[in-house]
């Protein structure tokens, strides 16, 4: 049974004739963008977002109507995957990269719906690494600076060779800061250091989280 993708159809419920979509990344919200790449087959009318290249490219490959952030004065309903889930429903995400595009559209839409199977539930935050989105000017020293806040971090790299670039032209750094008690000042500390762009942190967002099980229930948190 392929628990993301039943979870990410069930999240088109959500979804009605005439709304601004954003478009999650990840392996999760690629199901739930070519089950509404069905429905805009079959005439709903929509109008989409898209938080990363790769979603970009799939959603104009299946006709999805994309706007572009400026042409658009909200979005309605947000899609999207993650990597942790606590029980107050702070997450982390960007194992995909797509962290700050991802955290920009959740915080510009009224509703933002998650979609996760259930190895994503946690108690604490923090066993997956953070990623945090650096620019590439003054690396060595950025990323001393957010190790001086209790982790180890490493250069996330695309290859052997090459350093992982992401949509915006940034490096990620994946943090390992073990049991993560405070992400809020965790979230704060780290985006007050010059050359952090943003963290995987997404707290305080008050998301509709629809959890996919292998028996094939799904579950709601709010
Ligand atoms: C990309 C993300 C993804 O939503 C997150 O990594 C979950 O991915 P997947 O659905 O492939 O497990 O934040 O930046």
């Amino acid at each position: 049974m392929n628990v993301k993708k039943i979870v990410a159809e069930s999240a088109v419920k959500y979804i009605q004739d005439g709304m601004v979509v954003g478009l999650g990344s990840g392996t999760t919200a690629h199901w739930f963008i070519k089950k509404l790449g069905q429905m805009v087959e079959d005439g709903l009318e929509i109008k989409a977002v898209a938080t990363s290249v790769e979603s970009e490219v799939l959603a104009k490959e299946l006709e999805i109507p994309i706007v572009n952030f400026e042409e658009i004065d909200q979005i309605d309903v947000t899609v999207d995957g993650a990597d942790e889930v606590d029980p107050g429903l702070n997450l982390i995400k960007g194992g995909g990269g797509a962290l700050l595009r991802e955290k920009i559209v959740a915080n510009a839409c009224q509703q933002l719906i998650i979609i996760v199977d259930e190895t994503k539930k946690v108690k604490h935050l923090g066993t997956f690494p953070l990623p945090v989105e650096v620019v590439p000017f003054a690396l060595s020293l950025t990323k001393k600076k957010v190790e001086e806040l209790g982790c180890k971090s490493e250069i996330r790299m695309s290859d052997e060779n090459h350093r992982y670039r992401t949509d915006n032209g940034n490096f990620i750094l994946d943090c390992e800061f073990g049991n993560i008690s405070h992400p809020q000042e965790l979230h704060q500390q780290l985006n007050m250091i010059p050359g952090v762009v943003d963290n995987g942190l997404f707290i305080n967002l008050a998301p509709r989280v629809l959890v996919g099980y292998k028996n094939g229930n799904i579950e709601t948190l709010k």
